[in-house]
């Protein structure tokens, strides 16, 4: 699409379409951190349940940053239901997990391959010249394994 945007239409593009699958693994993230809140059970119960819940939250910051910048380098963004799931290489989470333990191990893994995946992204937008898109990426990266912190904290 047109846009007065100043980097070149070629970086622009491999990185809108590199973000793409970091915007569907955020919305799969944040429908993740969802399920485990409605579902958890056990004594920490009220624990898990707002730390998932927060969780939900800042999966829907990471959402709009990232869908947002791949507006702002011209491209449209990808962000549907259906295109996440084509999209996502997160683990999938299981249908019936309620266990305090199988839930946080599930996010865990989520998060961590999440970061896996932000990080390699963040490194290409530095390679290309983008620090704008980078800044995002560190801003999502460094959320996102702050919470793999607490996720690994409340498993012991
Ligand atoms: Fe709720």
């Amino acid at each position: 699409m047109e846009t007065r945007n100043v980097l070149p239409a070629d970086v622009r593009r491999e990185l809108a379409a590199a973000l793409q699958p970091i915007l569907a693994e955020a919305i799969d993230l944040e429908r993740q951190a969802k399920q485990a809140h409605w579902n958890v059970k056990g004594p920490g119960f009220y624990g898990r349940h707002k730390v998932f819940d927060e969780l939900h939250e800042l999966a829907e910051d990471w959402i709009d940053l990232v869908a947002e910048r791949i507006a702002q380098l011209g491209h449209l963004t990808e962000g549907t239901l259906q295109r996440a799931a084509e999209l996502t290489r997160l683990p999938e989470f299981p249908l019936g997990l309620t266990s305090e333990r199988d839930n946080l191990e599930q996010l865990a893994k989520a998060l961590s391959a999440f970061t896996a995946h932000t990080r390699e992204v963040l490194k290409k937008s530095e390679e290309l010249g983008d620090p704008i898109t980078a800044d995002i990426l560190t801003e999502v990266t460094r959320g996102a394994e702050k919470y793999l912190w607490f996720v690994e904290a409340h498993l012991g």
